[in-house]
């Protein structure tokens, strides 16, 4: 089996100056803020994003795999973005656990938690364009408008309940894929790559993004996963995700009204969580899921058949292999 620290050794090293590189520019004297930057930086998770980035830098690089300080740079904003982004979603969530502990927002309530999220955006763009590195900055801060959009076309469809397999996707591609895919065509410009290269590196970075986001929908209806957040919550959300969406078309309508009335009531009543739950495993719902997880994950192999076989490719495909195969 695959783990995060296979991934991670080619750049290890790097990985560790990039964690020195994060602290030093987020970081305040004391008070409140000191503390959140604090608990919000020592529970970061698997850091797929500065992985992604650095990998792509790595491997797209004209020097054996070295990359600098523009590369931190990139990895530092696409990182922070994401950070800020969940504090956000845990508020409009209101979730109260996010990797194991407290998520920000019950543990400083909302108000700050908000606050927080955005002193983190206004200070990677601060860094970011004192840096001068506007090429970098513009690249990366563009997936912001797209994360906002994700956000409020799930909201919609949410309180509708009509959440289609195009919707579906296209959601997943803003909230989740178009991070990753910044993040995997940032590290190639970053150290001076092609325009094919780095357009190879955002259709790779998209493909995984979409996997990723599956297979976390997957996770959401696995009540053995070792995710740090409550299992079903997609549920009580309301949000339909692809298990459901492939049980919800094979269905016949009196059989999809059921289900859907059943979904909305989920928020109030974990009997019906439990029954739609129920409903989708029985129905095959996990597998066909998984069996769309994995053609993305396909295409994202393919892509890196145009490189040549370095332990940056192979990290890839390996990060590949652990996105089908995650619990956490
Ligand atoms: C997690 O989804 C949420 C996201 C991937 C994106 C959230 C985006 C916003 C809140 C918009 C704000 C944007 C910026 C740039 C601050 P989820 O709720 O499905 O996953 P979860 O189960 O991990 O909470
Ligand atoms: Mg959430």
């Amino acid at each position: 089996m695959i783990t995060i620290n296979t991934i991670r050794k080619p750049i290890e090293a790097q990985l560790a100056e990039f964690d020195t590189f994060v602290k030093h520019n987020f970081s305040a004297e004391d008070g409140l803020i000191a503390e959140m930057l604090e608990y919000v930086l020592t529970s970061r998770g698997k850091g797929i994003r500065p992985i992604l980035v650095m990998l792509s830098a790595a491997l797209n690089s004209a020097n054996e795999g070295r990359f600098g300080k523009r590369t931190f740079l990139a990895a530092m904003l696409v990182e922070m973005i994401h950070v800020a982004s969940l504090i956000h979603d845990d508020v409009i969530d209101e979730s109260d656990m996010r990797r194991g502990r407290a998520s920000v927002n019950a543990r400083w309530q909302s108000r700050n938690a908000v606050v927080v999220g955005d002193y983190i955006l206004a200070k990677n763009m601060d860094l970011g364009l004192s840096s001068g590195q506007f090429d970098l900055v513009s690249h990366v801060i563009k997936s912001m408008t797209t994360l906002c959009e994700g956000e409020l076309i799930q909201s919609d469809h949410a309180s509708k309940l009509d959440t289609s397999r195009d919707a579906y996707f296209d959601i997943i591609y803003k909230k989740t894929a178009s991070l990753l895919s910044v993040s995997a065509s940032a590290g190639a410009l970053s150290v001076g790559a092609s325009a094919a290269n780095v357009s190879a590196m955002q259709r790779f970075g998209e493909a995984v993004g979409i996997a990723f986001q599956i297979r976390d929908d997957i996770l959401d209806y696995t009540p053995t996963a070792d995710t740090g957040k409550p299992a079903n919550n997609d549920l009580r959300e309301r949000k339909i995700t692809l298990p459901l969406i492939e049980v919800l078309e094979k269905a016949d309508e009196a059989e999809r009204a059921e289900i859907i009335s059943l979904v909305e009531r989920c928020a109030t009543d974990e009997s019906c969580v439990e029954q739609v739950q129920q409903r989708v495993v029985a129905a095959g719902g996990i597998e066909s899921a998984t069996e769309v997880m994995k053609s993305y994950l396909q295409r994202a192999m393919s892509i890196l058949g145009g490189y040549e076989e370095t332990p940056y490719r192979q990290a890839l495909l390996d990060l590949c292999a652990f996105i089908a195969e995650r619990n956490r």
